[in-house]
């Protein structure tokens, strides 16, 4: 059986090689032949770690091929596509013209008796949608993803769960088949396509509303003689709770949960259900942003500075993805009250995002704390962890990296975020 992947970005791409590595025949399809001529050549297109080393494996076990002929895939009995499905800004709902043009495709040159699955994120309903819509009546099913940028390998290949969402027994067994070297990891939930399409969105919600809470409550911490790593295990070792995801920070984003959180949120609407837990998430995640911003400037104008040193501004550590990273609407806001920042990001020492044209990186973190006497963590790259600072440095760990009482001794200012704050006032 070979298995074709459509769209070759972060989910895509490790799908096809992970499958490659357990043995199975895999073509990935994307339609930037730039990416597919770099693939060709060995070359990763994006940063993740053991991505460069899993590429050269697959390629050389002959597993893999990568092409931007959608012809080459005519021989796929299955096809997963994984292409991307942004927020449409004027809707609010997910722009599916990616998803469509890749059916289209998938239509003209599949076999009757091939499967498509779609990995992607989608609006509950797409997969019957779609299923209607198209004549030749391909079969759809539906597997979402959980992989996590910066992990993506290690949780393709070590999955808590398989959801596997199908329209018949037929499709069934086929996923069941490719994904049955992962049986004694993983539990593999049956179900319908459209209640698979929702576990998707219901999980990534549920995180988005878990770390939003713990950011209302290290904000809360910050008013009392308080400690939210304290609070965070004594209620995460609650197993109804658990300790995941209780580490407050920036405030969430990615190219996940903000979109996937607003385009449930919109479906509800279009459904005319309230549901205000949901409807919330996006409200608090903004005025965490926006509490952060300002704690940012009260403690520039105390100490009299201009100029903010920044440490990292990816949403997370070992990706380079800046989708919806809290810096884009942290870092704007500090322009806005005339302070100028001066950036160190290790995903990208010579160039820059272009979200943040504007903005002034260096390429290396000594950069920044020789020309900066506030210090602000925004993203918790390893580099970050131990450094020795200025004697007169002033940091805001808002990652909460940063040992209290080492900082004391050092004499440093320190700022965090819920942990015995000593205040911006
Ligand atoms: N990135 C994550 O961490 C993650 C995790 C779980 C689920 N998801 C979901 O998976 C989907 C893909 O996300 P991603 O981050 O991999 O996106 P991405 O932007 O990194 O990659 C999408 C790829 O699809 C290609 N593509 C678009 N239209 C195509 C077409 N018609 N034919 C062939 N290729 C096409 C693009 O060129 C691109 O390479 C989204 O729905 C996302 O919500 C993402």
């Amino acid at each position: 059986m070979i298995i074709a992947v459509i769209g070759a970005g972060y989910v895509g791409l490790i799908t096809a090689l992970c499958l490659a590595k357990i043995g199975k025949s895999v073509i990935c399809f994307d339609m930037q032949t730039d990416k597919i001529e770099s693939l060709k050549n060995g070359i990763a297109p994006f940063l993740e770690p053991g991505l460069p080393e899993l590429l050269q494996e697959a390629t050389n076990s002959g597993k893999v091929k990568f092409t931007s002929n959608i012809n080459d895939l005519k021989d796929s009995s299955i096809a997963f596509v994984c292409v991307g499905t942004p927020n449409d800004p004027k809707t609010g709902s997910s722009d599916l013209s990616y998803l469509y043009s890749a059916i289209e495709s998938l239509e003209n040159v599949l076999s009757q008796s091939s499967t498509i699955v779609i990995k992607s994120t989608v609006p509950i309903g797409t997969g019957e949608d779609i299923y209607k819509k198209y004549p030749k009546k391909l079969s759809f099913a539906s597997c979402p993803e959980f992989l996590r940028e910066g992990s993506a390998i290690y949780d393709f290949m070590n999955p808590e769960r398989i959801i596997i969402g199908t329209r018949n027994d037929q499709d069934k067994s086929r996923i069941i088949d490719i994904f049955g070297y992962f049986k004694d990891k993983a539990e593999f939930v049956h179900t319908n396509v459209t209640t698979a399409e929702m576990i998707k969105y219901a999980a990534n919600s549920f995180l988005a509303m878990k770390v939003g809470f713990i950011n209302e409550m290290a904000r809360l911490c910050d008013s009392f003689d308080a400690n939210i790593k304290d609070v965070s295990l004594g209620i995460g070792l609650d197993s109804r709770i658990g300790k995941a995801f209780l580490n407050p920070g920036p405030g969430f984003g990615g190219s996940c949960f903000p979109k996937d959180v607003k385009a449930l949120s919109t479906t509800a609407q279009n459904h005319a259900k309230e549901l205000p837990i949901i409807n919330n998430i996006l409200v608090s995640n903004q005025m965490h942003k926006e509490y952060l911003a300002d704690f940012i400037v009260k403690i520039a104008q105390k100490y009299n500075q201009n100029n903010i040193g920044i440490l990292g501004v990816t949403f997370k550590a070992n990706t380079d993805d800046m989708r919806d990273s809290a810096s884009l609407t942290i870092l704007p806001m500090l322009k806005s009250k005339g302070l100028n920042a001066i950036i160190y990001d290790p995903a990208y020492t010579n160039s820059k995002p272009k979200e943040l044209d504007n903005f002034n990186f260096v390429n290396n973190l000594q950069g920044v704390l020789d020309s900066t006497k506030i210090i602000v963590v925004l993203t918790e790259w390893s580099e970050f962890k131990g450094l020795n600072f200025n004697s007169d440095a002033i940091i805001i760990d808002f990652r909460n990296i940063y040992c209290i009482s080492d900082m004391q001794k050092q004499n440093i200012k320190y700022y965090n975020l819920g942990r015995l704050n000593e205040g911006a006032n």
